[in-house]
């Protein structure tokens, strides 16, 4: 309602002028974007309609828009739209067009960044993971694969945009092409080539093409190419004339523009949760806009990495499922210091608009909620694997068994007895091991610091290697980044050979339901990989419930957790610096009990009888952490010595 009423006040009496009339471009006498004819300057938000549930862009972009944005600047993720090969989605919350018409509904231009790679802390940059069934693949070059695959995926892509462009009646106003391209190896002029023409070929030649590379002159070099736009990013506290001076390198005339200045700043697991002060934030937004510069703030609501899809960075370390990024809009769209700080500044440089800001959503503490043990990924193993397993003398890499995503489980028999502790090694287990040998777990191999384990167990028995991929590399040469075992296994002195690698849908599984498995009495008493359910029904008699809330896990160490079936991502509060997780209201039913499951990898505390999660009203994003990832290995230890 709210929504409605604003909108109405936003567009009333504005006449909006017919597609003819509409124009977007650089004037490069004046140095300022030209609109309708007008000189214009934008000032822009991020805002990655992957990490917001469509239930909430409108609330989302609404606030942007009373915080005095005339644009909001998207990534477009290739990997969340073509999840195999020609097989395409842009329904529900994948639903591109629709996030643009609302942008435009609100009254707010749009700067697409269209890739196809996006960097983003996202899952490969954004680069669909199997583009790496060609194992030789350069990505980011013009190897004619990768090219191929591009011109295929923008061929869908853009023709749903070219509607949408400003001088066609939508709210388009720029297109970016790649991303941050001179920080990449390669430094291909070819691909850069190749895409400006696919680009202009789908799009047409009015459209505002752009490149946004680091201020340095050395980016610059390789980010940027004549007829191409070149832009510039950088963070509070820069000397912003001196980065200016560097776009000007580049762009001797034109508008300045600095596509991604930092509000924030994105956080590791293992490492401290990132604040930035709104002061410095504000100082130097203002003394952008003082220069009459154009600006996008990156990230102005960051969001959540729900499911699998976040990125990681090298060496080895996985972002966390929070994006909040301290943007100025936390990641459950709550209004911050740091928002109207932001506003005020704004609000030195033109008119902002009136009317109410919608208001930071409620939040509820359902309160704790029991859950039980249902089985192991073992007894589940048919419900998850239905296909059954790959056979193969040596490991496979997820991308050759066709998963993606999640977990794969490796198994194999122990060619003799292990009984004085044997040395199981892998220096390519991307990216974490969950390992037992017939249901006795035997500890965690990774990616970065435990490469070998002591195990026991008898010839015969089953060596299971549960193996995570935590999110693949997506900045830097690392980009072709293979998942789980990635080189052999050793015994010993012995290669162990004779897999059976079972892909697992846990997440269809889990929508369908995993009946308990506890009463088949086959289940092992040890801590394996272990799924554990439970329920809670929203309170009647209070209005306006559903609401937002977010699951705190104490006593739980690392895994992954879905509410009726959507996968809301990874919790690790053993390690932080996130301990909470974000529920939206919107996945959540009053109609009937809510279905909690929960994977955990290490150690549940239900054996000490706290079988519990619970359910609060407040986020906690910035735990102290303890053991910064170097030390880990000290801390994963300390759990299996624990257990075993
Ligand atoms: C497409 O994506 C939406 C949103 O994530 C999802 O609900 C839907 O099931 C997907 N469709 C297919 C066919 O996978
Ligand atoms: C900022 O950079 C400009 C241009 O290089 C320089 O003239 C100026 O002294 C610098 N300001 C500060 C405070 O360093
Ligand atoms: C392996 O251990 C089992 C059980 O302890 C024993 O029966 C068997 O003889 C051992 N095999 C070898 C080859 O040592
Ligand atoms: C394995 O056991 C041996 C002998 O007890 C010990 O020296 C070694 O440190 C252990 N290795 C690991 C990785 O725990
Ligand atoms: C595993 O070892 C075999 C035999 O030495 C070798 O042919 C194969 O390439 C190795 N696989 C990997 C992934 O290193
Ligand atoms: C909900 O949980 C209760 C135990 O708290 C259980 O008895 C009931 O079967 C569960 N309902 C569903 C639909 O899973
Ligand atoms: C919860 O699980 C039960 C039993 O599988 C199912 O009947 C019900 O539809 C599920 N509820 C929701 C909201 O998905
Ligand atoms: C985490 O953030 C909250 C809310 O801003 C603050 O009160 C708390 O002191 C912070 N904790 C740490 C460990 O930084």
């Amino acid at each position: 309602m709210l929504a409605l009423l604003l909108l109405q006040l936003l567009h009333g009496g504005l006449g909006i002028p017919s597609a003819s009339q509409r124009s977007f471009g650089v004037d490069y006498a004046r140095n300022c974007f030209l609109k309708d004819g007008e000189p214009f300057r934008y000032i822009s938000g991020s805002i990655h309609y992957s990490r917001v549930p469509r239930y909430y862009w409108k609330d989302r972009l609404l606030k942007m828009k009373m915080a005095g944005l005339d644009a909001v600047q998207t990534y477009v993720p290739w990997n969340f739209h073509e999840s195999e090969p020609g097989v395409y989605n842009f329904t529900g919350d994948r639903d591109l067009v629709s996030f643009v018409q609302l942008a435009q509904e609100v009254g707010l231009l749009l700067i697409l960044r269209a890739g196809p790679y996006i960097c983003a802390e996202w899952d490969m940059g954004g680069l669909p993971a199997w583009l790496l069934n060609k194992e030789t693949i350069v990505l980011r070059s013009s190897d004619a694969d990768y090219l191929a695959a591009i011109g295929r995926w923008m061929g869908i892509l853009l023709p749903k945009m070219k509607p949408l462009l400003y001088q066609n009646g939508g709210p388009i106003i720029m297109v970016q092409v790649e991303n941050e391209y001179g920080s990449y190896f390669a430094c291909d002029f070819d691909y850069l080539r190749y895409l400006q023409k696919l680009f202009r070929q789908h799009l047409g030649n009015e459209v505002v093409l752009f490149t946004t590379d680091g201020a340095s002159k050395s980016l610059l070099r390789c980010g940027a190419l004549q007829g191409l736009y070149s832009t510039v990013d950088f963070g509070p506290g820069n000397n912003v004339t001196a980065a200016f001076l560097v776009q000007r390198h580049s762009e001797p005339k034109g508008p300045l523009v600095n596509s991604e200045f930092y509000t924030g700043w994105l956080d590791h697991w293992g490492h401290r949760h990132s604040v930035v002060s709104s002061s410095i934030i504000a100082k130097t937004l203002s003394e952008i806009l003082a220069h009459g510069a154009s600006v996008n703030m990156y990230m102005f609501i960051g969001g959540t990495n729900f499911g699998y899809w976040n990125g990681a960075n090298m060496p080895y370390l996985p972002q966390p499922t929070s994006y909040d990024y301290d943007a100025p809009l936390s990641e459950a769209g709550d209004l911050t210091e740091k928002y109207f700080a932001i506003r005020e500044v704004i609000g030195m440089y033109k008119k902002l608009p009136v009317g109410p800001i919608p208001p930071t959503t409620p939040k509820f503490a359902y309160g704790e909620v029991a859950l039980e043990k249902v089985g192991t990924v073992k007894d589940f193993l048919d419900d998850l694997s239905p296909s059954g397993p790959v056979k193969s003398t040596y490991p496979l890499t997820f991308v050759q068994v066709k998963q993606y995503f999640g977990y794969v489980l490796y198994r194999t028999k122990l060619p003799r007895n292990c009984s004085e502790k044997t040395l199981l090694s892998s220096h390519g287990i991307h990216d974490r091991g969950y390992v037992s040998v017939d249901g006795i777990p035997q500890g965690v191999l990774d990616r970065w610091n435990i490469i070998s384990l002591n195990i026991t167990g008898n010839a015969g028995a089953y060596l299971d290697m549960l193996v995570e991929n935590m999110g693949r590399v997506n900045y830097g040469r690392y980009n072709n980044d293979f998942k789980g075992l990635v080189s052999n296994v050793t015994l010993g002195e012995d290669i162990l050979t004779d897999w059976e690698i079972y892909p697992l849908d846990i997440d269809r599984a889990v929508d369908q339901g995993l009946s308990n498995k506890m009463s088949d009495g086959n289940i092992s008493s040890y801590e394996e990989p272990t799924f554990y359910t439970g329920n809670f029904s929203i309170p009647s008699g209070i209005p306006d419930l559903p609401q937002d809330t977010y699951i705190e896990f104490s006593g739980w160490t690392k895994g992954q957790v879905w509410i009726n079936g959507f996968n809301l991502g990874r919790y690790w509060p053993a390690l932080g610096p996130q301990i909470t997780l974000f529920v939206p209201s919107n996945i959540l039913v009053s109609s009937s009990p809510n279905n909690i499951t929960v994977l955990e990898f290490e150690k549940a505390p239900c054996s000490s009888g706290k079988c519990l999660i619970e359910f609060v009203d407040r986020p906690n994003i910035n735990a102290t952490v303890h053991r910064e990832s170097t030390s880990e290995k000290l801390f994963t230890r300390d759990v299996f010595l624990d257990h075993i």
